[in-house]
C-alpha cells in the first residue's frame, strides 16, 4: 500500500509529489505544519491542531486558502486512503511559489501539501525504562510558539542529542528550561507538575495542554511557570509530551539520574491516564 501524498486538493502516491525549486518554503523556510497522528484510525485532537495550524499562519501573515473544514474533510480522506492501522499526518502550507525575493509575492497562493504514512507506536521498552536527555542553549528564534518549517535548530539539537546516545534535547534560554528539540518538558517536584508557561519561547503542545487537562481532572496540582535549569537537574521526576512520544518519562539528564534513576510515580500515572483515555 502506498504512503499517500497530496498537493493543492489532490491526492497521489506520495513519491509523486512534485514540488518547484522555487517554493517559498523550500527556498526561504516560509511556511507552517502540523504533525498529527490517528488512534484507533480516528485523528487525535485534530481541532487543536487545526486551531494550531490557522494561529502559526495568521501570525506569519500567510493566507489560508482554505477553512478547517475542508482540512478536516482532507485529512480524514487521507487517512482512509492510506487505510493503515495507525497513521502519522503531516500537513505544511507555505507562501507558495514565486521568483525568490524576500518580500511577500503579490499573486501567489499558498502551497499545500499532505502526507500520511503508517505509524508505528513508539518502542514500548522506551516507555517502560524511560530516555535520556541532554542540555543545551536554545539557539532559536524568539517565535518558537509559531510552528514553522525552520527547524534547523531542533534539526541540530535533535541530532546533537542522538550522537550524545540521547533520546532529545532539552533546550534552555539564559537560566530557564524552553522545551525539547520535539517535544514539550515537565517535572515533578514535591506532588506538582510543574511545566513551562505557554508564550514565545515554547511551542504549546496539543500534547501538552491534553495532559496537563488530564492532571487537572486528577486532582494533581499543575503549575505553568517557569522552571530553571537547577530545579530542572534536581526534579523528583521528569517526563515529555508530543504527538509522536505521548508521556515519555526521562531517568537521566546529562550524566546524572533523574531521582533514583526509574520514572516517576506521578509520570507512570499520567502515562496510564493517558493511554486509559486512547482506549476509550
Ligand atoms: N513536534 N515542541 C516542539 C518544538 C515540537 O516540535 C513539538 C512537536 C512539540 C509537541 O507538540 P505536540 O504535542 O502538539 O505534538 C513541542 C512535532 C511532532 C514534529 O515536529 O515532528
Amino acid at each position: 500500500m502506498p504512503d499517500i501524498g497530496f498537493l493543492n486538493g489532490e491526492f497521489m502516491p506520495l513519491n509523486q509529489v512534485r514540488i518547484s525549486i522555487e517554493d517559498r518554503g523550500f527556498q526561504f523556510g516560509d511556511g507552517v505544519y502540523e504533525v498529527l497522528r490517528t488512534y484507533g484510525g480516528v485523528p487525535f485532537q485534530l481541532n487543536a491542531h487545526l486551531e494550531r495550524l490557522e494561529r502559526s499562519a495568521l501570525a506569519i501573515g500567510l493566507n489560508m486558502p482554505v477553512n478547517s473544514s475542508k482540512w478536516e474533510e482532507w485529512i480524514r480522506e487521507g487517512v482512509k486512503r492510506a487505510g493503515y492501522p495507525e497513521c502519522r499526518v503531516y500537513v505544511q502550507v507555505t507562501r507558495g511559489v514565486a521568483p525568490r525575493d524576500h518580500l511577500f509575492p503579490n499573486r501567489t497562493t499558498a502551497t499545500i501539501v499532505m502526507s500520511v504514512r503508517e505509524m508505528h507506536p513508539l518502542n514500548p521498552g522506551l516507555c517502560d525504562a524511560g530516555v535520556v536527555v541532554i542540555t543545551m542553549d536554545d539557539l532559536r528564534w524568539g517565535r518558537c510558539d509559531i510552528k514553522s518549517i525552520n527547524l534547523l535548530p531542533n534539526v541540530l539539537a535533535r541530532q546533537r542529542a542522538s550522537e550524545a546516545g540521547a533520546f532529545e534535547a532539552i533546550l534552555f534560554r539564559g537560566d530557564t528550561v524552553t522545551e525539547g528539540a520535539v517535544s514539550n518538558v515537565m517535572i515533578v517536584r514535591a506532588g506538582h507538575v510543574i511545566t513551562p508557561p505557554e508564550g514565545m519561547h515554547i511551542l504549546s503542545g496539543v500534547t501538552r495542554q491534553f495532559v496537563l487537562n488530564l492532571a487537572h481532572k486528577d486532582g494533581i496540582p499543575v503549575e505553568e511557570r517557569n522552571v530553571s535549569l537547577r530545579e530542572f537537574r534536581q526534579a523528583e521526576e521528569v517526563f515529555l509530551t508530543g504527538t509522536t512520544i505521548e508521556v515519555l518519562p526521562v531517568v537521566r539528564i546529562d550524566n546524572a539520574l533523574v531521582a533514583s534513576g526509574h520514572p516517576g510515580l506521578l509520570t507512570k500515572r499520567l502515562r496510564a491516564l493517558f493511554l486509559e483515555h486512547i482506549e476509550r
